[in-house]
């Protein structure tokens, strides 16, 4: 299997690495717009091939997308990161001349390719690949289901001292302060999450999910890199190997949930063909208004989006 990797800063690069020596791709090309950062990554984790013993064969180039030829799945992660004081929303002019540029360049050379954005902000930037690809809706969808599930994860693992190999989470909705994390339905090894910790930690929990990105922005002066890197990996993952996998994915609604022309996370099977599956979850009415809001907080970015052009 073929994978490219748009960008090749801090998430694509590190998203190179997990699809490198995890095996997950055997080829992977990694590019960029600055002269030579993709090539000399790229470089350094085939150098470490022999280290951490994987055969995947990682390559670089510099805006040559003749090299990216024939690629299954590509992650596209170019563009300019959060800084202290920027919402998501802030990089949507820049980010979306990039996501569009690259996404017509990837198209033309792998005009079958599923493509998994990642650039921020997300959900507008996931609408646009989707325009400028024109490709069906179940092959071009964006991560931070995975991610925003993951801070979730992470932090009650901590609070209940157990593993987090055992929490189990879905959540939905815009990544954004709007994002809709279920406690409902979010369990530990198959019990109810809300019968191992009580309501007001559990909500701190929630908030602090919420805002789990912006935490990182404010400590490192830049967005996270470890964590999206990897999340974005197992997507790749769950296609290239057809796992049936169900994550939340942002993808554009058709009707579920009631929404349509709206790019949102929701839980999906994903599988060799992209998208397999949406997975329609029966919302009580506090998860259906909070549902609402990040529907409405996403359209009016959408909304920008279409103004620009
Ligand atoms: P970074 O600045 O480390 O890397 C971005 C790379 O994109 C740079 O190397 C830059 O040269 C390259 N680039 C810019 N224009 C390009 C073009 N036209 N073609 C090819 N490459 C180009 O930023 P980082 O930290 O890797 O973040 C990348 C994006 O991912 C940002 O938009 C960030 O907000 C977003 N992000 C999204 C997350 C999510 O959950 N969806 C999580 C973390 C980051
Ligand atoms: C994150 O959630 C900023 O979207 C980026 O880390």
């Amino acid at each position: 299997m073929k994978v490219t990797v748009v960008g090749a800063g801090n998430v694509g690069a590190t998203c190179a690495d997990v699809l490198a020596y995890r095996e997950i791709a055997n080829e992977i090309v990694l590019v960029d717009i600055k002269e030579g950062i993709s090539e000399g990554k790229a470089l350094d984790i085939w150098q470490k091939a022999p280290i951490d013993l994987y055969d995947s064969r990682t390559i670089g180039s510099t805006n040559d997308y003749s090299k990216t030829a024939g690629s299954d799945v590509v992650v596209i992660t170019s563009g300019l990161p959060r800084k202290p004081g920027m919402s998501r929303d802030d990089l949507i002019g820049t980010n979306a001349g990039i996501v569009k540029s690259v996404t017509e360049n990837i198209i033309k050379h792998s005009p079958d390719a599923i493509i998994i954005v990642v650039s921020n902000p997300l959900d507008v930037m996931t609408y646009q690949a989707h325009l400028t690809s024109k490709l069906p809706r179940t092959k071009v969808f964006g991560m931070a289901g995975i991610l925003d599930t993951a801070r979730y994860r992470a932090f009650l693992a901590e609070a209940l001292n157990i593993s987090p190999k055992d929490i189990q989470a879905m959540l939905l909705g815009g990544h954004g302060d709007t994002m809709v994390p279920l406690p409902r339905y979010t369990t530990v090894a198959g019990i109810p999450v809300t019968e191992l910790i009580d309501s007001d930690k559990l909500n701190a929990i929630l908030e602090r999910t919420k805002v789990g990105g912006g935490e990182l922005v404010k400590l490192m002066g830049t967005s996270a890199w470890y964590a999206p890197g990897s999340a974005a990996a197992q997507m790749v993952e769950a296609i290239v190997r057809d796992q049936r996998r169900v994550f939340p994915v942002c993808m554009q609604l058709d009707g579920e949930y009631g929404i349509k022309d709206c790019y949102l996370g929701v839980p999906v099977v994903l599988g060799k063909n992209g998208i397999e599956k949406v997975i329609e979850l029966d919302l009580n009415t506090g998860e259906k208004a909070l549902l609402e809001a990040s529907r409405k907080a996403v359209r009016e970015v959408m909304d920008v989006l279409d103004k620009l052009g």
